[in-house]
Order: C-alpha cells, then sequence, then structure tokens
C-alpha cells in the first residue's frame, strides 16, 4: 500500500475527483479526511470508505473563508493526531465574457479556487512540517495554462494560473523541508462540475459527447483518471518530483 498510515486532507471530497482520490487514497492505507460545504455528500465518500474498512472523516466547511481553511486543518490533527498529505482539489467554474462578469462572480472564483487553496496551505504546512517530509497536491487544469478559442473562462482561467503559479513558488519554499508540491491540470472530467454549469440536465450527456472529440485521444476524462495522478504526486513514487505542473488530459494541450 503506498499511503500506508498518512493522514491526508482532500478538500471538495464529497463528489467527483476529490471523492475518487478519497476512496483511491483509502484503499492505499491512509487516514482520509474530506472537506467541503454539503455535510450529505461528504457523508456519503466516508461511509463508501468505511464500509471497505477505511478509515476516513468529514469536516463541513467553506475554504473560501480563511477560519473555515483553519478549523479544517485543525479538526483533521486532532482526529488523526497530525498531517502528511493535502489535496486542494475544492474548486468552482463559471464560464463567462469579461464584460458579463460581476465583481461578486469573479470574487466567488477567485476566493475559492485561489484563495481557499493559498489558506489550506498556509494552515496546513506548519502541520505537516512536523512530519517527516510531506506532500501538496494542488488541482489546475488545462484551462490555466492555455486559452482556448470560443470558450470565455478569463476568471476561472486566470484563477488556476494563479494555482500553478502558487504550486512554483512553494515547492522552493518547501523543498529544504521536505514537502513536495505539485498541480494536476485535468481537462474535461465527467463530475457533477457540469450541473453548475447552467445546462440543463438532460443536455449534459450530449455536451459530454460533443467534448470528446476535443480531446485528441477521443474521451474526456474519468474522476479515476485523475485520481491515479494525485496518488502518484502523494506517494513515494514520486519522491523526486516537485515543482511539477502534470497535465493529464487526453493530449489538449499539447497542440
Ligand atoms: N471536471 C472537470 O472537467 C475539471 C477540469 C479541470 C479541473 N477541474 C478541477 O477539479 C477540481 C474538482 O472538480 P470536480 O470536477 O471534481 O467537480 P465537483 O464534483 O463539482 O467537485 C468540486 C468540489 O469542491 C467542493 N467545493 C466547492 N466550493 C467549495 C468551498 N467553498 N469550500 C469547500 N469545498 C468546496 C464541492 O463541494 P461543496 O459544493 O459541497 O462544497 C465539490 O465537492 C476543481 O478544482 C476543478 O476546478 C475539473
Amino acid at each position: 500500500m503506498k499511503l500506508q498510515g498518512k493522514i491526508a486532507l482532500i478538500t471538495g471530497g464529497g463528489t467527483g475527483i476529490g471523492k475518487a482520490t478519497a476512496l483511491l487514497f483509502a484503499r492505499e492505507g491512509a487516514l482520509v479526511a474530506v472537506a467541503g460545504r454539503r455535510e450529505s455528500k461528504l457523508g456519503e465518500t466516508i461511509n463508501a470508505i468505511q464500509k471497505n474498512d477505511g478509515k476516513a472523516i468529514y469536516i463541513v466547511g467553506d475554504i473560501s473563508k480563511v477560519s473555515d481553511t483553519k478549523r479544517i486543518v485543525n479538526e483533521t490533527v486532532h482526529k488523526f493526531g497530525g498531517l502528511d498529505i493535502l489535496v486542494n482539489n475544492a474548486g468552482v467554474f463559471k464560464g463567462n465574457k469579461i464584460t458579463d462578469t460581476k465583481e461578486e462572480e469573479y470574487d466567488y472564483i477567485m476566493d475559492i479556487n485561489l484563495k481557499g487553496s493559498f489558506f489550506m496551505c498556509k494552515h496546513a504546512i506548519p502541520e505537516i512540517q512536523k512530519r517527516d517530509g510531506g506532500a501538496i497536491i494542488n488541482i489546475g487544469t488545462a484551462l490555466g495554462i492555455k486559452g482556448y478559442r470560443g470558450y470565455s473562462t478569463s476568471a476561472y482561467s486566470a484563477s488556476k494560473a494563479g494555482v500553478i503559479m502558487l504550486t512554483k513558488a512553494l515547492a522552493l519554499e518547501l523543498a529544504p523541508y521536505k514537502i513536495r508540491v505539485n498541480c494536476v491540470c485535468p481537462a474535461v472530467v465527467e463530475t457533477e462540475m457540469f450541473e453548475t454549469l447552467g445546462i440543463p440536465k438532460e443536455k449534459i450527456p450530449e455536451r459530454m459527447k460533443m467534448w470528446e472529440a476535443f480531446h485528441p485521444i477521443g474521451r474526456n476524462g474519468k474522476p479515476e483518471d485523475i485520481a491515479h495522478a494525485i496518488l502518484y504526486f502523494a506517494s513515494e513514487d514520486s519522491s523526486w518530483a516537485t515543482g511539477s505542473i502534470f497535465t493529464l488530459d487526453g493530449g489538449v494541450t499539447a497542440g
């Protein structure tokens, strides 16, 4: 098992990529804390883990509030006795033309995607420093690396480009403490995120089909595709990797 006895905190662990990562980490022997705003979703994740004899807790919190980021870390450490791995996965997507973007929408995206990840790091790092090395994995996106004609994603793209540079800056700052910081950047992954975009629910499968062609490899990603990459960066398999911006996108950013 790749994470035997390690303590991992995953934001947004109630759904999608975060949930798949939580289940995989638990199968690999980690004690897993998941955090998010919806208690019912977090409960489903930890029930699934506990059903397979894994150890998991959930913490309800909103990472756009700095006080919650501190409490999420503190509760994890209090319940499990430390922290080795932080996965900054919680995020929101909204695509809008800049001329149609209201200040509230900009703040909502930035406060969760960038500020939330920043302050999760701020509060987790002193705890990880108490251990014998550790790992932080941030979730970026192909849209944080490259622009796509016909898509209006300026606020989201800017927030995730911030996450990418946060990764690189922290990788250097934390290398002396044996804390590795890496970023996984997916393209379209089939998750609940697409239910938040205002696309009618019955149209989502059609839209997903259309996006398949967007990927040179001919399919969208599955949450498990991303979870395996996050596991790689969380485990000793990647002990020489820090500051990596790892595209996992069916070839979208290759061309
Ligand atoms: N799906 C894709 O195509 C795709 C592509 C590239 C990158 N990503 C990134 O992958 C990450 C995971 O997204 P996903 O696709 O798995 O979508 P998802 O299923 O919607 O997951 C997002 C998670 O973040 C949590 N979250 C959102 N705002 C939060 C807040 N303020 N505080 C705490 N938790 C919060 C949500 O839970 P609550 O609503 O209960 O808080 C949810 O569990 C995101 O960072 C996203 O930007 C996704």
